[in-house]
């Protein structure tokens, strides 16, 4: 992946060069980004949690313009595991686990919930669609076996909720010292 972000500098500038590009429904990426980190610290996730929340998306921003003719009922960016590729060199599987899983975490909610599958915004169920839908009877199974289901399942309802136009805005950067504080960490799984 060239280009990709190597440092904790080099992923904030990432998103202070491409953040003001438009996430959807009204809001900027940078804007999406930190609504959701505020949401998963307003609920008292984990530090890995909350970055893993404010960096779920990066994957959009590592990617150049949709060409021509895209579909989003059709073609699918895999964003989330772009992204995830990134922040497990950067800072391990705990941040990079939820944000793998999060468009799965949509998949298996649509597949337990009608009423969330039946509130979808339109670009939400156009994008399942290219996603592969509503997760099947073993993969639901796969996935509520995972490690890391819970943490992605609250992953994907803060993104679902981080979509308010008028929150403030703010800077990535009031995320620096946490962001860092995780890079630096040692361990298993940290590589
Ligand atoms: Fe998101």
């Amino acid at each position: 992946m060239s280009g990709a972000p190597k440092s904790v500098e080099s992923l904030l500038a990432l998103y202070e060069r491409r953040g003001d590009e438009h996430y959807g429904e009204d809001v900027t990426q940078r804007s999406h980004a930190l609504q959701c980190a505020a949401l998963a610290s307003g609920d008292g996730a984990s530090d890995e949690l909350v970055a893993a929340a404010l960096l779920h998306d990066v994957g959009h921003l590592l990617g150049g313009d949709r060409p021509t003719g895209w579909r989003d009922d059709v073609d699918d960016d895999r964003h989330e595991a772009l992204g995830a590729r990134v922040l497990a060199s950067l800072f391990g599987t705990g941040v990079a686990a939820p944000v793998a899983l999060h468009v799965t975490a949509k998949r298996w909610r649509c597949a337990v919930d009608p009423a969330y599958l039946a509130a979808l915004s339109p670009t939400s169920r156009a994008t399942l669609v290219a996603q592969g839908g509503p997760l099947g009877d073993t993969e639901r199974e796969r996935f509520a076996a995972h490690p890391s289901f819970r943490d992605a399942v609250r992953l994907r309802e803060w993104d679902d909720a981080a979509k308010d136009p008028s929150a403030p805005l703010r800077s990535v950067r009031e995320h620096e010292p946490l962001l860092r504080a995780l890079a630096a960490r040692p361990g298993p799984a940290h590589p």
